[in-house]
């Protein structure tokens, strides 16, 4: 049998989505999804690993939804739904949890940052957090799991517990494997272009349903350098190679190109040009974004066939897992 490997991957709907998570993750599923097996999941139950604001938690979940589809996800093709419909993720992690070292929890640098920036509120769940991460990734049998660099971490600790599992329970889980996409862009703030474009800085940060003037003015005011060279060069000019980045992967145009294009010309032409490639790429998602979002019933019946397929197969590996750990079969 030549079975397509099957994906799973999720983003946390903690804020709303941007064009880092566009650039960097799911215009990547869009072509991965005409050769892969793909799950692609709304993880609410992370998010909650930080104070959320239940109403806004709710209405960013089902508006990630909208935005997937709008950017080109088959809800026909792949498997998209939100993590809380599928108790199987809760319960898996239990059991995991229960085959995962206090220590290694502890190595986690996500967990390190995290406590730092919330410590006030460090709790279980966001210690935790990884092994929630697992159960999603081994509960679909996922072969291949595309993240950012950033997660790495997690997914090797993932296939840690499923070896160590196992190791325990011979042939229960598949090895799960990190994939990390040629074609994706990194996208770095716009503020303070060493780091990563992240929702949680939103001054650095351009969302996929920000206004266009709001995207104009945030390019413009995109920190670069006292030189006037337009020209890609990480180590010496982060802010211009990290608006190139992002002009090219607006355009599909090369570096090369790009940089040809603006060899003449100064930030004050460049900026702008680089807002506009943003504003019309987004346009087209933002307008069926907002078309979806008034189509409630669309978008309950997505996630709601989303969550039954994915709690067929969940359900088989949960049922499994159980009887392999000793628990008596309810029925
Ligand atoms: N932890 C991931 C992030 O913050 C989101 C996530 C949760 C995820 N479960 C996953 C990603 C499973 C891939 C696979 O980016």
């Amino acid at each position: 049998m030549d079975a397509k490997k099957r994906i799973f991957s999720g983003i946390q709907p903690s804020g709303e989505l941007t064009l880092g998570s566009y650039m960097g993750a799911i215009k990547n599923w869009t072509a991965l999804q005409h050769e892969y097996d793909c799950l692609f999941c709304i993880v609410d139950m992370h998010a909650i690993t930080v104070r959320q604001n239940p109403a806004d938690l709710r209405r960013r979940s089902v508006a990630q939804l909208a935005q997937y589809i709008a950017c080109g996800l088959d809800p026909e093709k792949n498997i998209m739904f939100i993590q809380s419909h599928v108790p199987q993720h809760a319960e898996l992690s239990w059991v995991l949890g229960c085959f995962t070292q206090f220590g290694e929890l502890g190595r986690m640098t996500q967990f390190k940052d995290k406590s730092q920036k919330h410590a006030d509120n460090i709790t279980a769940g966001l210690f935790t957090y990884p092994v929630l991460m697992a159960a999603d990734i081994l509960l679909y049998q996922a072969d291949l799991v595309p993240v950012g660099a950033d997660q790495m971490q997690h997914v090797e600790l993932c296939r840690d517990i499923a070896n160590r599992f196992n190791y325990n329970f011979p042939d229960t889980f598949t090895i799960p494997e990190a994939f990390i996409p040629k074609m994706g862009a990194r996208v770095m703030s716009l503020g303070a272009p060493e780091n990563k474009m992240s929702k949680s800085e939103p001054d650095g940060c351009v969302f996929l349903m920000d206004k266009p003037e709001d995207i104009m003015r945030k390019f413009k005011r995109a920190v670069t350098d006292c030189e006037t060279a337009v020209r890609y060069d990480v180590e010496n000019k982060p802010g211009i190679s990290n608006l190139l980045t992002i002009y090219c992967a607006a355009t599909g145009k090369t570096i090369a190109d790009a940089e040809a294009e603006f060899a003449d010309q100064g930030y004050g032409i460049f900026k702008p040009a680089v807002g506009e490639a943003v504003v019309e790429l987004l346009r087209p998602i933002q307008e069926e974004a907002g078309r979806l979002m008034k189509d409630k019933a669309y978008l309950e019946q997505v996630y709601q066939d989303g969550a039954q397929k994915a709690q067929y197969l969940a359900n088989k590996t949960l049922r499994k897992v159980y009887k392999k750990v000793g628990f008596v079969p309810a029925k």
